[in-house]
C-alpha cells in the first residue's frame, strides 16, 4: 500500500503541504479534492518522488520514495498538470520513446502500445507534433504514457481536465476498469467525477485534511442529504409557509422562479420525512408534478469544510 506520514513541504516561509498523513490500498481510487493552491498537486509530487519532502515520508509497498525513488517509479505511472514534455516529437515516436524507458521490448511493447492507443483513443492524432495538439489530446497522450507499462500504482492530477464529455466518459471508465488491483490517486475540480469514479475522497485545503470517507459518506454531511425537492402541478396560496409547518421540516426553500411551484424541503437532523411528505400532501390533495429525495450534495460539503476552514 501507499503509506504517507506526516509529509509537508515548505516553500521558504510557506507551508504548501502541512503534515498529512493517509494510507491507500490496491483497490482503492482515492479522489484529492481542495481549492487551487490546496497541496493536491504538490502532495502527488511528493508521492511520486517529483519533489523532497521537507518533512515526513511516503512508502509505496514498503520502499521509501526519498531513498530509493527509482525502485518506486517503476511500478508507479504519474501523470502530471499539463502536457506531457518533448513537444517536438509526434505522438507515436514520444509513446515509443515511454515504452523503451520503461524497459518495454519487441512484441511486448507494440502490444501494449496498441493497448493504450486504443484506450485513450489517439489512432487520428500518432504522427502529429506534441506541441500542436489541442488541450484535450496533449491530456490523452500525458495519460497513455502514465499506463503504458500497466502499473500498480497510478497517481494522475486532473486526467479528465480538458475533456470533452465522450472522453470524460471514457476516462473515468478506463480509471475504474484499471483500479481493481491497483492503487489510483487522482484530483479533480469535477465533484460527481467523485461519485462516478472514487472510492473514497479526501478534501484538503491550505496543505491540512479536512475530510477523509467514502463519496456517499461524504454526502450524508451534506445539508441536502433526505432533503425532498418537490415541484407542485399547480400554484397553490403559501405553498411555501404550509409545507414549511410540516412538522420534520427544518426549512423550505423556493428553487425555480418565477413559478413558484418548486421548493426544496430539508428535513431536521436529515432524518426521512418522504412517507410523512407524501401524506400531507394527499391530505391536502395537492397535485404533485415531480418529487424526489436527494442523497447528499459533495459540493454542500466542500464548501462547508474549505470555506469554514479561510474564515
Ligand atoms: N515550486 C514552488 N515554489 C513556491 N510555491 C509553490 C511551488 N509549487 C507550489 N507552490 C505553492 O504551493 C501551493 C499548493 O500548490 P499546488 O499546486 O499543490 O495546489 P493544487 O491543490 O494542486 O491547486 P490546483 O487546484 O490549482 O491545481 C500553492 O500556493 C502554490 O503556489
Ligand atoms: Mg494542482
Amino acid at each position: 500500500m501507499i503509506r504517507v506520514q506526516n509529509l509537508t513541504k515548505r516553500f521558504d516561509q510557506f507551508t504548501a503541504v502541512n503534515n498529512l498523513s493517509f494510507d491507500v490500498c490496491p483497490g482503492e481510487v482515492l479522489g484529492f479534492l481542495g481549492p487551487n493552491g490546496a497541496g493536491k498537486s504538490t502532495t502527488m509530487k511528493m508521492i511520486t518522488g517529483f519533489i523532497e519532502p521537507s518533512d515526513g515520508k511516503v512508502s509505496v509497498f514498503d520502499m521509501h520514495v526519498s531513498q530509493d525513488p527509482q525502485a518506486v517509479q517503476t511500478i508507479m505511472g504519474y501523470l502530471p498538470e499539463g502536457a506531457p514534455a518533448y513537444g517536438e516529437m509526434t505522438v507515436i515516436a514520444f509513446l515509443q520513446f515511454i515504452a523503451k524507458v520503461r524497459g518495454l521490448k519487441g512484441e511486448q511493447a507494440e502490444q501494449r502500445l496498441a493497448k493504450v492507443i486504443e484506450q485513450v483513443e489517439l489512432a487520428p492524432v500518432l504522427n502529429k507534433p506534441i506541441d500542436t495538439l489541442s488541450k484535450g489530446f496533449a491530456r490523452r497522450v500525458g495519460l497513455a504514457q502514465a499506463i503504458i507499462h500497466d502499473p500498480k500504482v497510478l497517481i494522475l492530477d486532473e486526467p479528465t481536465d480538458g475533456l470533452d464529455p465522450n472522453q470524460k466518459h471514457q476516462v473515468r471508465e478506463l480509471i475504474k476498469g484499471l483500479a481493481k488491483d491497483k492503487i489510483v490517486i487522482i484530483s479533480t475540480h469535477i465533484l460527481e467525477e467523485v461519485s462516478a469514479v472514487c472510492s473514497r475522497a479526501l478534501i484538503i485545503s491550505e496543505g491540512q485534511l479536512l475530510l477523509d470517507g467514502k463519496p456517499d459518506e461524504l454526502e450524508r454531511q451534506s445539508r441536502h442529504h433526505n432533503a425532498i425537492c418537490l415541484q407542485l402541478a399547480d400554484e397553490y396560496a403559501d405553498a411555501q409557509q404550509q409545507l414549511a409547518s410540516i412538522d420534520q421540516i427544518e426549512t423550505v426553500e423556493a428553487v425555480a422562479e418565477p413559478e413558484d411551484r418548486t421548493f426544496m424541503l430539508f428535513p431536521k437532523d436529515g432524518q426521512m420525512l418522504l412517507p410523512e411528505v407524501v401524506r400531507w400532501l394527499d391530505d391536502k390533495q395537492w397535485e404533485v408534478e415531480n418529487i424526489h429525495l436527494e442523497k447528499g450534495r459533495l459540493d454542500d460539503v466542500f464548501r462547508q469544510v474549505t470555506r469554514a476552514q479561510t474564515v
